[in-house]
């Protein structure tokens, strides 16, 4: 199943930035992040994507500000597995849809920790993708798995999940789970052997991005890496200066 979203081939040459702004933002913050952002985009190549993934609640109002050709993308940062029913609390993936996201971001390390299993985010990206939704899968190890370098074993097990999906129409984010929020990174050439043997698992042309402690002062340097095809970025990605130092270097990739 291809999405809506994905443009295919011509993917390979694009960069990518995924802000995520995780519980944090209200809708004045995420209306002129979301302006002058996009703006900031126009200004560079269409080949660097630009997704930006506030609290769910706050997506109508960042769609609100953007026109309808605008170069900066929305997403959301998890989604239900069902399209709709008695689920109190929850968002459905044609919800997140109507509303302007064009990506979800699932699997995320801290979803992970919170109880999700490898079952529910599997029925979660065929939900998406049903919706037209590009899902962001992250995987990543923890770092006692990290410390015994079982890294591949555990990427092995968290990819089992894509098995019988064409992975073409999705993005992978490779985030350590030790990296996430910690100042802590992985060297070039541990990243670049995770994102080697992600690839050689999933054998296909899925994108697949770093995540964890990404700041416009490591990003020259991550971009670098030949197996890198963009970041999603955490923390760094609230303030807007900061992201659009990100942006001129992503540019520049
Ligand atoms: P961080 O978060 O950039 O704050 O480490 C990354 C993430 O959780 O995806």
């Amino acid at each position: 199943m291809t999405s809506a979203i994905f443009a295919g081939k011509s993917d390979f040459m694009t960069t990518w930035l995924i802000a995520n702004w995780k519980m944090n933002g209200d809708a004045t913050r995420v209306r002129s992040y979301a302006f002058t952002l996009n703006q900031s985009l126009a200004r560079v190549s269409p080949s660097l994507v630009c997704v930006f993934c506030p609290p769910a609640t706050y997506l109508a109002d960042a769609k609100s500000m953007l026109p309808l050709n605008a170069q900066l993308k929305l997403g959301a940062q998890d989604c239900h597995a069902a399209a709709k029913g008695a689920h109190t609390g929850a968002i459905s993936a044609p919800m997140l849809r109507d509303v302007g996201a064009a990506y979800v971001i699932l699997g995320h390390s801290e979803r992970r920790s919170a109880g999700e299993t490898d079952a529910e985010i599997r029925v979660k990206i065929e939900a998406a993708l049903a919706s037209g939704l590009t899902p962001i899968v992250c995987v990543g190890e923890s770092r006692a798995v990290y410390e015994a370098k079982q890294t591949k074993a555990a990427l092995n097990e968290q990819l089992a999940v894509l098995k019988g999906l064409e992975t073409d129409s999705l993005l992978i984010a490779y985030e350590p789970v030790w990296a996430i929020g910690t100042g802590e990174t992985p060297s070039g050439p541990e990243i670049s052997a995770a994102h080697s043997h992600i690839k050689s698992v999933l054998g296909s042309r899925a994108p697949v991005l770093y995540g964890g402690s990404v700041n416009a002062g490591n990003l020259g340097e991550i971009l670098a890496l030949p197996s890198v095809a963009g970041v999603l970025i955490g923390g760094a990605s609230l303030e807007l200066e900061q992201m659009s130092a990100m942006v001129a270097i992503a540019a520049k990739k």
